[in-house]
């Protein structure tokens, strides 16, 4: 059974300019990296891949996708409030997430310019396609006679920092299961048009093909990591003890966040028709299938236990924030978070535990 919490209204700085909402655990991140290391990446072994792919970034393909039509040229007062204000919900979030991901590219483009241009040129094409989804993002929120101010937003956010060879396996499974949780959605509207209670999800098919080949690229990247600093050891990381270890811990950490927001926010997913914990599991089976192809193992998430061990961290993090959410003094709030959140670690640490798949070992047989 899917709870759904009650939720404050959206703040509001200005006329017509919304305040992000507080950030958590779950919120979109934006990241910082050690740019020194990213520009000494040799990335000799997947040059060949890495300049096919910056070929098909300069084609622009979705140059005149995000144009908005005379669809959106009308008035949305018939929503109802709730609806309103769990749709905001999910275009910001989304919009930070786009956000963040620009930032961090146009950086990296940045900083590599002299030293690694090919790359540099790469990010810089990835972060024009992320400014684009941001700002048709805050555009639809302008419909809603809200919008972010995303200068400003760029100014208190607080960065949180990764060693790049992290950035390379979170951002390659961000924009995988950006990729499956687009698509999912477009073509369950597509089967459902009396759900599509605005035109932005329209627009999904060939956005997610964005996504799609941005995950492509840091593939590539992937595979470039050195196990240490020097040239010579790049290619072992790939299927190497630590790799498969970190491969795990990438993939429960993205999964986890995923199925907590999913629950935390389940309003939405009704809203379009979908059931939340389904819509879910499909998310994370298909992102795990796609990275099997990308790391050297996958998590097993056909084991009885794993999809009712993620489910119990969402029913514990769903107490933790009507906790939070309580007028309870902040000490009390605190003895009764404790309990939640090492539950929540300990449920977790069983999935880490599951045997995961050798994606290696799978590639060797016929399927
Ligand atoms: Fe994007
Ligand atoms: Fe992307």
């Amino acid at each position: 059974m899917v709870n759904t919490l009650p939720q404050s209204t959206p703040k509001q700085a200005k006329a017509g300019i919304k305040e992000p909402n507080q950030e958590t655990l779950l919120t979109p991140r934006f990241y910082t990296t050690d740019f020194e290391a990213a520009a000494s990446l040799n990335v000799f072994a997947q040059e060949t891949e890495l300049k096919a792919m910056l070929a098909e970034m300069r084609a622009d393909y979705n140059r005149h996708h995000f144009v908005r039509d005379e669809t959106f040229e009308q008035s949305w007062e018939h929503i109802d409030e709730e609806s309103r204000r769990v749709f905001i919900d999910y275009l910001e979030r989304s919009c930070i997430s786009e956000f963040s991901g620009f930032l961090l590219f146009k950086e990296l483009s940045r900083r590599l310019k002299e030293r690694n241009p090919l790359l540099s040129e790469i990010f810089h094409l990835m972060a024009r396609d992320e400014a684009r989804h941001a700002g048709f993002l805050n555009k639809a929120m302008g419909d809603f006679k809200l919008s972010l101010d995303l200068a400003s937003v760029t100014k208190t956010r607080t960065y949180t920092f990764f060693p790049i060879e992290w950035v390379i396996y979170t951002v390659y499974l961000s924009e995988k299961i950006g990729y499956w949780r687009y698509i999912i959605i477009y073509h369950h509207l597509q089967k459902h048009p009396e759900k599509q209670f605005y035109p932005i999800f329209r627009f999904f098919e060939s956005w997610c093909q964005d996504e799609n080949r941005h995950g492509d690229i840091f593939k590539a990247l992937l595979r470039c990591l050195p196990t240490s600093r020097s040239a010579s050891t790049q290619l072992k990381l790939w299927n190497n003890w630590k790799a498969k270890l970190w491969s795990r811990f990438f993939l429960l950490s993205v999964f986890a966040t995923h199925t907590l927001t999913v629950h935390e926010r389940a309003s939405f997913y009704y809203l379009l028709g979908l059931e939340p914990t389904e819509f879910d599991r499909q998310v994370v089976r298909k992102t795990n299938e796609t990275a099997g192809r990308a790391f050297p193992v996958m998590l097993n998430t056909e084991h009885p236990k794993f999809f009712p061990l993620l489910q119990r961290c969402s029913d514990y993090n769903l107490k933790l924030v009507e906790v939070d959410r309580s007028s309870q003094p902040k000490v009390v709030k605190l003895l009764r978070k404790l309990p939640l959140a090492i539950a929540i670690i300990w449920n977790l640490l069983l999935v880490y535990l599951i045997k995961p798949i050798d994606t290696e070992a799978l590639r060797f047989t016929v399927r």
